[in-house]
């Protein structure tokens, strides 16, 4: 639980040091502020590892994803509405090895 705190605490300051540096990260045209990655890191890594949903990729169709994000929500996931659609878009839009799986580095502890 610790653990998965501090990686979350490092994601958000990896985030902030990236946009003083500039580096804007994408944006969809749907929604502006809809920020994959960053979503799976914050809403989904919270119960498994992105590797779970990131070896699905290619797997599932649009639909299959919107039903899988509900049940995570069943879960306990705590998502937005419009956070669940784009995520749902990007999910199956990504391909395996898709830049959103990519691992936050961990801090050295
Ligand atoms: C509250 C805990 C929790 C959160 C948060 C969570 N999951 Fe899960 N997830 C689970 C559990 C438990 C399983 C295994 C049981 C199952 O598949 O329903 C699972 C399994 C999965 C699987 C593999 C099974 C399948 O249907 O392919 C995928 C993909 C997945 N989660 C995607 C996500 C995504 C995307 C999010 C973020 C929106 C997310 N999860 C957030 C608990 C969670």
């Amino acid at each position: 639980m610790m653990k998965k705190m501090l990686l979350m605490l490092t994601c958000l300051l990896a985030l902030g040091l990236l946009t003083t540096t500039g580096q804007a990260t994408p944006k969809t045209a749907a929604n502006k502020a809809f920020d994959c990655r960053r979503t799976l890191d914050s809403k989904c890594e919270v119960c498994h590892y992105k590797t779970r949903i990131c070896n699905q990729l290619g797997r599932k169709s649009l639909n299959k994803w919107r039903a899988t994000i509900k049940r995570m929500v069943r879960h306990g996931a705590i998502i937005g509405k419009k956070e669940a659609e784009a995520l749902a878009q990007c999910l199956d839009k990504s391909r395996p090895g898709a830049d959103i799986c990519l691992v936050t580095p961990t801090p050295a502890k």
